[in-house]
């Protein structure tokens, strides 16, 4: 499968910022295609940045999505509305919604499914505190997570990708080593081949995120259940994604 690297710009860049970063980017990946590549912007940017990425391979994706079709949900954005603008996926679940904006297993299980009937594609984010971590609940969390969010999905899992962000390592600098991360993908990846088809359970990309870096992407790459990544920080800097998405495994 290609390899799946995201730009997540979380709560980052305003429309002139965003439209610079783009044209940078295009320039620096054109020909560039050992990675299907995908950026998040604000919901504000993605519109505008749609029209400038019409003859480049760079994919949008929105931060979050609500369940529902439409209504009265002050603040949200509907599936809908992401297709109509040109995303293509949706981050769901990111331990920073899960944190400061009260986003569960079960919701994001709800996401999940309005994420597919709106024929977007859900990067399903999960990831164990520090604590767990030291106290050895790493692969527990993990199988709760996945498996909740998860529930009920079949054969249409196969859409998906899973996002390994140990919480410990978002933003703080502190990557989990290749060995950390693979521990934690070789099990998502042995708990989908008992939860779904074999067919489906194959095609699901688990990506990692937390701190990844131009300087540390070719060993996280070179990890064999490693599929991609989920970039923050230094997908706000055009060369330094560029130089992830050129990753060369070592
Ligand atoms: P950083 O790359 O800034 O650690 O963020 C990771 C992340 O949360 C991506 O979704």
């Amino acid at each position: 499968m290609l390899p799946l690297i995201v730009g997540n710009w979380k709560m980052n860049t305003d429309l002139c910022q965003g439209d610079a970063l783009v044209l940078k980017l295009r320039e620096l990946l054109k020909g560039a295609d050992s990675a299907e590549v995908v950026i998040a912007p604000p919901f504000t940017s993605i519109h505008h940045l749609y029209h400038l990425l019409a003859d480049s391979p760079i994919k949008l994706a929105g931060q979050n999505i609500h369940w529902e079709k439409n209504g009265a949900y002050t603040g949200e954005i509907s599936g809908e509305m992401l297709a109509s603008v040109g995303c293509k996926y949706v981050i769901i679940g990111h331990s920073e919604r899960r944190q400061y904006f009260g986003e569960t297993d079960e919701t994001v299980n709800k996401k999940v499914f309005a994420t597919l009937r709106h024929s977007l594609k859900p990067i399903v984010c999960v990831g164990e505190s520090l604590q767990e971590r030291e106290g050895r609940k790493t692969l527990k969390k993990i199988k709760t997570q996945v498996t909740q969010a998860l529930a009920g999905l079949g054969s249409a899992v196969k859409d998906l990708t899973i996002a390994y962000e140990p919480v410990w390592a978002i933003g703080t600098g502190k990557t989990a080593s290749p060995q950390q991360a693979e521990e934690v993908h070789n099990s998502i990846r042995e708990l989908l081949f008992e939860l779904f088809d074999a067919e489906s359970a194959k095609e699901v990309r688990i990506i990692y995120g937390g701190s990844v870096k131009a300087d540390n992407i070719d060993e996280l790459m070179a990890e064999p259940n490693i599929d991609g990544a989920l970039v923050g920080g230094a997908s706000l800097k055009a060369e330094d994604f560029a130089r992830i998405v050129k990753f060369q495994p070592r």
